[in-house]
């Protein structure tokens, strides 16, 4: 495309065309107005396109310091707001080249040499994707160690741990939370491997068969640090497959989604702690909103949201692997849609974990290097609440097997002592042990260490169970591997 043409392409692509674009046409086929945020990529790779196809003697050296110079230019202009995107451009890398030829001529127009949209676009997603995967996963670190600050807080404040949302057996808050630290530190895995897959080049593809040029495709992969763990370059195998699969993006949505549900669970769980039936929690205020009819109310606004934004990202994901379902190899203009989604997924995620970050474990604050504004937590009302269900059920029960009773007979008996409680309001360990004998003649005294929240908590001492010193020894792996 000439110059010329590019201005004319408000009229119509080429002298192939009898009739310009209608307008709404050139508005539904346009992705300039979001795929705009591509634009480092782009350049990028652009860049490292033409200093391989200098190297190779594809283009001139001139022509390379050329672009180079016409690709600073346009940065600045970006950077700066000066720049002008044209729909009638069509995209991104459209409105770059003819802004490049217009500054650099004849240089400008050699840059696209044996290299199609079709590659141009696939690598750029893919080094927009890679650098915002590194982004995220600072930000998983971050959320994983404020998690741990609050753990550490509340190894020992004990809190009712639930199953079917039913009293089950006590558990230490902070074992509660580096629940979520496992769920995060495993998001962070599983984006390590999307990265892996995500950070190989596709340009060298060409449109769809390859090129006819002698290219480097090696030496391209290199300077945009396209490489493995052990630097060798990372290079799509396969011209089709190269511009065609979207999976990266699929696998990359996939494992965002998974993270927002570990948010959203960690969110109803939030929710359902600052109510007043339970109370165990209160977030700060500049995480919740009042009611305009309800004076008393402080509602869990942003937990709400982050669990309803869930629902968006895993709807993305619908969207992007719907997307691919049909489509023939190679390139088809069906894959234009890949963007919206997985931009807004990128965007949600990184919102919401830096805000939980802050929301669970507080800001720093500079005069005193500490954080502060995280949740507040009420250790009273946790312990209430764990003494509430006769939380310690299991606790008698695995007494009287150490008796010698088999466990199923210890399950029956400990029913009977339940039922006991209740009828008198009481908690198992307020019966007098005349009663719990009646049940079972080999109980003795000492089994009121085991009927206590705390002795219930200490004798759960094996690798991942609940008693603080197991809990003590998670905080130090976690640090050690955070960092
Ligand atoms: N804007 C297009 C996209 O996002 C770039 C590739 C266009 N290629 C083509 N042959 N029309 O996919």
């Amino acid at each position: 495309m000439t110059q010329n043409q590019f201005e004319k392409k408000s009229e119509a692509w080429s002298a192939l065309f009898s009739e310009p674009m209608s307008d709404l046409v050139k508005r539904y086929t346009a992705s300039v107005f979001f795929d705009k945020r591509l634009w480092q990529a782009d350049i990028a790779g652009s860049l490292a396109h033409a200093e391989m196809l200098g190297a190779q003697g594809i283009i001139s050296a001139e022509d390379r310091a050329s672009i180079e110079r016409g690709m600073a230019q346009i940065k600045a202009e970006i950077q700066s707001g000066a720049f002008e995107w044209k729909l009638d451009l069509e995209d991104v890398h459209l409105n770059i080249e003819a802004r490049l030829t217009q500054l650099v001529g004849d240089a400008g127009k050699r840059l696209h040499t044996g290299r199609s949209r079709n590659d141009q676009v696939a690598t750029d997603v893919r080094l927009w994707l890679v650098s915002e995967i590194d982004l995220i996963d600072g930000l998983l670190t971050d959320l994983q160690k404020s998690l741990v600050d609050v753990a550490e807080l509340h190894v020992d404040t004990i809190l009712p741990g639930f199953t079917h949302l039913q009293v089950a057996q006590p558990v230490s808050f902070g074992h509660h939370l580096l629940a979520y630290v496992e769920m995060f530190s495993r998001d962070a895995e599983r984006l390590a491997d999307v990265r892996r897959r995500t950070n190989r080049l596709p340009l060298g593809s060409a449109a769809l068969a390859g090129t006819t040029y002698p290219l480097d495709r090696e030496r391209v992969a290199l300077r945009l640090s396209m490489v493995d763990a052990l630097g060798h370059p990372q290079v799509c195998q396969n011209s089709l497959d190269g511009v065609s699969d979207r999976d990266f993006a699929i696998e990359f949505t996939a494992a965002a989604s998974i993270c927002m549900v570990h948010i959203s669970r960690l969110s109803e769980e939030l929710i359902i702690w600052m109510s007043q039936n339970f109370g165990f929690i209160k977030i700060a205020d500049r995480f919740t909103t009042g009611s305009s009819i309800m004076p008393q109310k402080k509602n869990p606004d942003v937990p709400e949201l982050a669990r309803g934004k869930t629902g968006r990202v895993v709807g993305h994901l619908m969207g992007l692997i719907t997307l691919m379902k049909g489509q023939p190899l190679a390139y088809n203009k069906d894959n234009q849609e890949d963007k919206e989604p997985l931009f807004d997924t990128v965007d949600t995620l990184k919102d919401t974990l830096r805000i939980f970050s802050e929301m669970v474990g507080g800001q720093l604050n500079p005069a005193t290097g500490k954080k502060e504004g995280g949740i507040t937590v009420n250790p009273i009302a946790m312990e209430q609440a764990a003494s509430k269900g006769y939380a310690t059920a299991t606790d008698l029960a695995d007494y009287l097997v150490k008796k010698g009773l088999p466990f199923r007979d210890a399950h029956e008996t400990v029913a009977h002592a339940v039922k006991a409680a209740q009828s008198h309001a009481c908690d198992l360990s307020e019966l007098p042990l005349a009663v719990l004998q009646s049940f079972n003649a080999t109980i003795e005294k000492d089994v009121y260490d085991c009927l206590s929240l705390r002795g219930s908590l200490n004798a759960r001492n094996t690798l991942g169970g609940t008693a603080p010193a197991q809990v003590l020894a998670q905080i130090a792996r976690h640090r050690g591997r955070l960092g």
